[in-house]
């Protein structure tokens, strides 16, 4: 693991973004791992203003979104396809027909994980996967406990990631759905990059547990210590723990 520490939440977007431009400028077809969460919303920001000056191009890549909350109705604002479109996918020249999340309003919900695999596998898989980190170490929603050899599966979240993305919902945890699919963390470890990002003090004991605790089902992060090729950017808050 390759572990950054910058100054400032604007330095750690404008590093991940920066693995993000170089993969484009060599693979403009490059497919591209995507997380919702604040945490990655510095660095799409931050790729949108490099679209506008023209420095980088989506055109050629595709995208897939980690995870979805089962049973949003298709207009709800914090269904993941509407918040990564939101917060990404519109600034950008990126193909909106090439980017894909898992359906979360299936009638057969297993069967969707299902395609959702065999269309990541069918695209020659992820080249560069962004992620956050959950206050309880948790990687996309592989919650603690989750295997880490989990492929793309329906998953009850834990109470205390409905407690943290309550503020989504406007402070009603009642509003915030119990169950999500998302990629398993043997998924996400098939990415052939890894750009994790975090911020702030409430992330610090996540991060610890990733970067130096034993690798445990019981903080999911910790698996990305196997993975060949992964980047940790952080603020000095995110490390302080390290
Ligand atoms: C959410 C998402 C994750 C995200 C994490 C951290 O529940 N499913 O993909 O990385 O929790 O969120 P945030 O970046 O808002 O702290």
């Amino acid at each position: 693991m390759e572990v950054a520490i910058e100054g400032s939440p604007q330095q750690v977007a404008s590093l991940a973004a920066d693995a993000i431009e170089n993969l484009l400028t060599s693979r403009p077809d490059a497919v591209l791992g995507l997380a919702t969460g604040s945490s990655p919303i510095g660095i799409y920001d931050e790729l949108s203003r490099r679209v506008a000056a023209e420095r980088v191009s989506f055109k050629g890549a595709s995208a897939f979104t980690l995870d979805e909350y089962v049973g949003l109705p298709a207009n709800h604002p914090q269904r993941y396809r509407t918040v990564i479109e939101q917060v990404f996918t519109r600034k950008v020249d990126i193909d909106p027909s090439r980017v894909h999340g898992p359906d979360g309003n299936a009638a057969d919900l297993e069967a969707a994980c299902a395609a959702y695999e065999k269309a990541i596998r069918g695209i020659g898989g992820i080249d560069l996967q962004i992620l956050g980190i959950g206050t309880d170490g948790h990687i996309a929603f592989n919650e603690p406990s989750s295997s880490l050899g989990s492929r793309t599966r329906i998953k009850t979240l834990t109470q205390q990631t409905r407690l943290d993305n309550s503020r989504f919902f406007g402070d009603h945890l009642d509003a915030v759905p119990t169950h999500c699919l998302t990629q398993g963390v043997g998924t996400i470890l098939e990415a052939r990059q890894i750009v994790v990002v975090a911020t702030g003090r409430a992330k610090a004991e996540a991060v610890h547990q990733a970067v130096e605790g034993p690798v445990s089902a019981m903080w999911p992060a910790s698996a990305l210590q196997f993975h060949p090729r992964v980047l940790v950017v952080l603020d000095s808050a995110a490390a302080s723990r390290l």
